[in-house]
């Protein structure tokens, strides 16, 4: 097992990456506060796992709820769910929320852990690629909104991470590379080495190589886990790990939540992304070129959908969160593996991105 720590002082955490820790009793109780445990789970999720979670909880008051399963549920309505099981099986300010599932179970699951009572204690046991390299890490949780994909949030930091890497077995393949498009995205952000390994070595990962898949795991989180150390709120760098999410989140919300993975939706706003720094003279066409074939092996949709017109993509991304004083900031690439924030970039030519990507599409 590896341990990593998100450094945020008195409420800093451990992230847990192994083999089988999901029949580690010891440990998952360790990170317990009181004696009541409501698992979060999901309908699909729920059969394959819960049954070792609940063993690893033998002695506490637990009881769980089953959620439908996809991101079309993560909504306030869905939410509310939790809280109607914590407040029929009369749960305290003691209970711990425990998150057993993908990114849409672990930020419904946080979200309500934020809101009940105004704050209670979660673990994350994120069981899909994409969730143990990002969403479990870092305290953002929340739900979509119909105008915009996760506009209703709060920052609440769990009491623990545990990725069971065997969880990642029974994973489709589609899931598999939608969390590979995260891990592809800590290289672009500001770790070059990170990106030429992932070209050495996507075909490991995508055969489930444990070694590869343990080692992108645990590079990830510690990428991660220093830029959230840095700024936890996100009022500067943090923004950094949204590269591709402004493109991608209108993608998702634009076709209707779920119609597109997560990780394929900003996999397709990376290389928008790219495309652009490229128009602006910043990267050169062979680093496009490399992003492009990268994504391309790892499985993932490097089109946006035909739908998407130019008016669809702008209209959707103007609601976007890093929308500063009516002014769209977009993470953009400097250099492969050296990404930045910013607003100054040249509207015509993301039109012509834009353009390109739906134009190749139709
Ligand atoms: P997901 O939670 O929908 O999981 C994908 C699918 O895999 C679901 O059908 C799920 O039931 C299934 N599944 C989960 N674990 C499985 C397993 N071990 N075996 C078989 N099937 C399994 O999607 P995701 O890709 O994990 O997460 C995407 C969500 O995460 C989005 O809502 C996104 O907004 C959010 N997200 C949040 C953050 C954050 O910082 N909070 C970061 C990135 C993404
Ligand atoms: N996934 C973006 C963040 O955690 O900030």
């Amino acid at each position: 097992m590896n341990t990593l720590t998100v450094d945020l002082g008195d409420r800093s955490y451990p992230i847990y990456i192994g083999q089988g820790l999901l029949s580690d009793a010891s440990l998952l109780q360790s990170h317990i506060v009181g004696n009541e445990v409501l698992v979060v789970s999901n309908v699909k999720v729920a059969p394959l796992y819960l049954g070792s979670v609940l063993i690893s909880l033998k002695g506490k008051k637990v009881e769980s709820v089953i959620l439908p399963d996809g991101e079309c549920y993560k909504n306030l309505e869905i939410l509310n769910r939790i809280f109607d099981a914590l407040l029929e099986r009369h749960f305290g300010r003691k209970v711990t929320l425990i998150a057993l599932g993908g990114g849409v179970i672990g930020d419904m699951t946080g979200f309500a852990a934020a809101c009940y009572q105004r704050g209670v204690a979660f673990i994350q046991i994120p069981t899909t690629l994409l969730s143990q390299v990002d969403s479990s890490v870092g305290g953002k949780t929340g739900v979509n909104h119909p105008m915009g994909k996760n506009m209703i949030g709060a920052f609440h930091q769990p009491q623990c991470v545990i990725a069971d890497t065997n969880t990642l077995n029974t994973l489709d393949d589609c899931q598999l590379s939608s969390g590979i498009a995260e891990v592809i995205k800590y290289g672009l952000i500001n770790d070059k080495s990170f990106f030429s390994w992932i070209e050495h070595n996507i075909e490991k990962l995508l055969i489930r190589d444990h070694e590869a898949l343990a080692y992108a795991i645990e590079r990830s989180c510690r990428d991660k886990a220093a830029i959230v150390a840095e700024d936890e709120r996100e009022s500067g760098v943090r923004a950094l790990l949204n590269l591709g999410h402004t493109f991608g989140h209108a993608i998702e919300t634009g076709m209707g939540y779920g119609a597109w993975l997560h990780g394929e939706a900003v996999a397709v706003g990376m290389l928008m992304a790219a495309d652009l720094s490229m128009r602006m003279g910043w990267i050169s066409a062979d680093d496009l070129h490399r992003i492009d074939n990268l994504l391309d092996r790892s499985g993932l949709p490097t089109r946006a959908p035909v739908d998407m017109t130019e008016q669809r993509f702008l209209s959707l991304m103007s609601v976007d969160k890093k929308v500063e004083n009516g002014h769209l900031r977009l993470v953009l690439m400097r250099s492969l593996g050296g990404s930045i924030i910013s607003s100054d970039f040249s509207h015509v030519l993301l039109a012509e991105t834009v353009n390109a990507h739906h134009a190749i599409s139709a």
